[in-house]
């Protein structure tokens, strides 16, 4: 059969083609992957020391919340989200409250200062994180809501550091809009870079204009003050854990307390095969991620795949897509030339060759294999060719 060499050739061709998984593990083997809705990559993990990297990310899980709740195992501070890529993770802060409840025998002298939901009055929300996480205090802000009241926050292990608040009145309750927070009904304050504790004091002065005062953390993005929040803000905050209530914020984390450079001679460096080291912006730490052309966890042992270009469709080949290991190449099909890349990586694209040419061209991206592609040549001379030539398919496998 004269047609044999040449196929034997399709196959040579096709031979480098890389298989990449689309599904890529986030945790050890063994592992638990998720606690409700929340997954938990490594280097978070639950339990057993194998599944976490070290204390600093360990969580638990509580099954006793539907769903259940992740969290911190001391502060009990549930996590919605965690992202390995920005290296931050979501999680709630309760709100501080302070109402004139008809059931509470305290009525409101201007000085009370009630506390978090679920404690005693008196107590206000303290928050005191895992070493290593930080409040972003780019993506979040101090946000107050109420007529007439003063809320207050402060570092809670050092008193004496840092302090800021905001105060809100209404005056004439049309003054109150929609999406305005800046101290008519609603007012918010920046947190300082760092910080890693804080406590909120409420001070309500009168409750002539709303029931209640409200004063939490939260992610700026998330947030948007409504009118009806001076009557009712926490109806209106879907999470809730028992009967506490929190707003989503942005804790910020990082590995270790050394920049790239020094922690990659140390054995417990954190990135992986096929990983690339990104300095932490607080200024101490590092971030791993995946190569470009690479997905899934950095932090795992070969936890970082290839991603078939080809596959899901986001290259920029104008002929044919062969997969390769953190990238791709473009071919043309046969009958055409060029080097198989679309116009806006400035390809030359595939352009239909002459009928009357019997030779058939075949191009593999940049550099071309010359070898291959002129004994392709010989053999389609020595079985004489057909216009049609040779049914080699680059279409991914
Ligand atoms: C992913 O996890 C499964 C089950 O633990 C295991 O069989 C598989 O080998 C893992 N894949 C990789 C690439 O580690
Ligand atoms: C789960 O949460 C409940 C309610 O807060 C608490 O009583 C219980 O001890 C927690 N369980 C675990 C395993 O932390
Ligand atoms: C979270 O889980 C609950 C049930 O456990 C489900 O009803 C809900 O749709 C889930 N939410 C998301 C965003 O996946
Ligand atoms: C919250 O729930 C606990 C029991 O789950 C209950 O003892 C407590 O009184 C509740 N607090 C409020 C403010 O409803
Ligand atoms: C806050 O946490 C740090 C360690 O993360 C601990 O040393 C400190 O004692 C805690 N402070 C309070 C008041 O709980
Ligand atoms: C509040 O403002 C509206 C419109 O400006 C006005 O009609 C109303 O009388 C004012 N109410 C009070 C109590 O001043
Ligand atoms: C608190 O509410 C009660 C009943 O709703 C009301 O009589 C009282 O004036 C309110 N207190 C203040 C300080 O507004
Ligand atoms: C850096 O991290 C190590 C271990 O995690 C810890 O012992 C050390 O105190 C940290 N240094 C600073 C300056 O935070
Ligand atoms: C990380 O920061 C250190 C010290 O500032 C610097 O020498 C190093 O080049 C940085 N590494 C990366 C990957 O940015
Ligand atoms: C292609 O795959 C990568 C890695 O899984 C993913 O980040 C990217 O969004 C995907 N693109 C498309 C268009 O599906
Ligand atoms: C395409 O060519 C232009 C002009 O030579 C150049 O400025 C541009 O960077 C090229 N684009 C790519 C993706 O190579
Ligand atoms: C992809 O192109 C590179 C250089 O352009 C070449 O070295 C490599 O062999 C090609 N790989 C495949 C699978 O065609």
């Amino acid at each position: 059969m004269m047609a044999r060499p040449a196929a034997f050739l399709c196959l040579l061709l096709l031979w480098p083609v890389v298989s990449s998984s689309t599904y890529t593990n986030m945790t050890m083997p063994g592992c638990k992957e998720t606690c409700g809705n929340t997954s938990i990559p490594y280097p978070f993990g639950l339990d057993d020391p194998k599944c976490f990297r070290d204390q600093a990310f360990r969580l638990v899980c509580n099954t006793s919340f539907d769903p259940p709740m992740l969290s911190f195992p001391e502060d009990n501070i549930p996590i919605l989200d965690i992202s390995l890529l920005q290296g931050e993770a979501t999680a709630l802060i309760w709100v501080a409250k302070d109402c004139n409840d008809s059931s509470s025998n305290s009525p409101p002298d201007g000085v009370r200062a009630q506390g978090q939901e679920m404690k005693d009055a008196g107590v206000t929300v303290q928050i005191n994180l895992t070493e290593g996480f930080k409040f972003s205090n780019t993506r979040n802000k101090f946000t107050a809501i109420g007529c007439n009241m003063e809320a207050f926050m402060s570092d809670y292990v050092n008193p004496n550091g840092f302090q800021s608040g905001c105060s809100s009145v209404c005056g004439n309750i049309t003054n109150v809009i929609n999406g305005s927070c800046s101290g008519i009904g609603c007012c918010q304050t920046s947190i300082p870079r760092g910080l890693d504790t804080f406590q909120v004091k409420l001070q309500s002065n009168s409750y002539d204009d709303s029931n209640c005062s409200y004063a939490f953390l939260v992610k700026d993005e998330w947030f948007s003050f409504m009118e009806s929040d001076i009557w009712d803000f926490i109806g209106r905050v879907p999470y809730k854990f028992g009967n506490q209530t929190g707003t989503p914020v942005v804790l910020e984390w990082k590995i270790g307390n050394q920049t790239c450079g020094d922690s990659s001679l140390q054995v417990n460096y954190a990135c992986r095969d096929n990983t690339e080291c990104i300095n932490s912006t607080s200024g101490s730490g590092y971030l791993c991620h995946c190569k470009n052309g690479y997905h899934g966890n950095p932090y795992l042992p070969h936890g970082c795949q290839d991603i078939d270009e080809c596959k899901n469709a986001t290259h920029d080949c104008e002929g044919s897509c062969v997969n390769t290991l953190g990238s791709y190449n473009c071919t043309c099909p046969e009958g055409t030339v060029g080097d198989g890349y679309n116009y806006k990586v400035n390809g030359t694209g595939c352009t239909p060759i002459s009928k009357s040419n019997k030779v058939l061209h075949i191009t593999l991206g940049p550099s071309t294999s010359s070898s291959l592609l002129s004994r392709f040549e010989f053999d389609d001379n020595r079985s004489g060719g057909t216009d049609e030539g040779y049914r080699c398919s680059y279409r991914n496998r």
